[in-house]
Order: structure tokens, then sequence, then C-alpha cells
């Protein structure tokens, strides 16, 4: 009895973290990721007048206006690897940090510009959030 007891609370608890884990992201997660790690510059509304703006060398961009900036159309791709960070790159080239290293290794499936992309679990939740608050 006892044994089946067990049984039972353990498939349970495992299709409970199933469930959690294959959840996909979404713009509420984003904007929790956002608020700890981007309103310092960006600001809390995201148009960048964090309180580190005025003192970086290049503005932080207001994240609102990226669609209506590529004509009307969100850059998935240039966000995603803006953020997301390129190795090769030199880090002198650029003001904002790479977020790459502080994502994890869960990836995701996204629709990036009509490919299906593996995108982290938080860079996919941050896209949905950009993409939510673009004017
Ligand atoms: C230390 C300040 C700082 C932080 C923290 C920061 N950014 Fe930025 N961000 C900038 C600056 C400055 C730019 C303009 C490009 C440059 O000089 O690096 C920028 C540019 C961008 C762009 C490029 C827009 C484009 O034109 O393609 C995106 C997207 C962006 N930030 C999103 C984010 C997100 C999302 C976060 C949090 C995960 C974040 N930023 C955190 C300062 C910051």
């Amino acid at each position: 009895m006892r044994k089946i007891i067990l049984g039972v609370s353990t498939i349970m608890g495992l299709t409970l973290v199933a469930c959690t884990t294959a959840r996909m992201p979404d713009r509420t997660d984003g904007a929790a990721f956002f608020a700890e790690n981007c309103v310092s510059c960006h600001g809390a509304d995201a148009r960048g007048d964090g309180p580190l703006a005025a003192d970086l060398a290049d503005a932080p961009v207001d994240l609102t206006t990226l669609a209506r900036d590529n004509g009307g159309t969100f850059p998935e791709a240039r966000v995603l690897s803006f953020i997301y960070g390129d190795p090769e790159d030199s880090h002198l080239a650029r003001v904002m940090p790479e977020f790459g290293d502080a994502m994890g290794d869960d990836l995701v499936p996204v629709d990036i510009e009509g490919t299906m992309t593996p995108t982290p679990r938080e860079l996919a939740g941050l896209l949905a959030y950009l993409e939510s608050i673009q004017q």
C-alpha cells in the first residue's frame, strides 16, 4: 500500500516538473528578467532612461520603438543576437554587456523570422516581452 502511494506521488511529482519545464516562456517571464537585468540602463518603461543611462558612453536605446525604427517589423534576429552577444565581437565595440553567460542551457524552439531556432528560455521570454511593448 505504501509503495503504491509513493509511486503515485512520484508520478504526480514528475508530471508537475514536466509541466513547468515544458511551458513556453511568455512576456511575464521576460518582464521579470528585464526588471532584474535591464532597467538600470534602459529604464523601467524600456525607453532608455534608467538610473545608469546618464553615465554611459553610449545612450541605451528606447526599446519600445525597435519595430517602428525598422519599418514596422520587430527585428527579432538582430535583437536576439545583440542581447545574447557575439563571442567573436570585441567587448569594447559596445557599451551594453552580453547576456549569453547569464542564460541557462535550457533551449526552447522559437520562430525567429520564419526559422524555428533553439533559443535560451530567458531570451525567448525577453523577446516576447520586448515585442509586446512596441508602440
Ligand atoms: C549597462 C547598461 C545596459 C544594460 C544593463 C542593458 N543595456 Fe541594452 N543597450 C545599452 C546601450 C548603451 C545600447 C546601445 C548600443 C551600445 O552602445 O551597446 C543598448 C542596446 C540594446 C539593444 C539594441 C537595439 C537595437 O538597435 O538593435 C537591445 C535590444 C537592448 N539593448 C536590450 C537590452 C536588454 C533586453 C537588456 C537586459 C537583458 C539590456 N539591454 C541591458 C545599455 C544597456
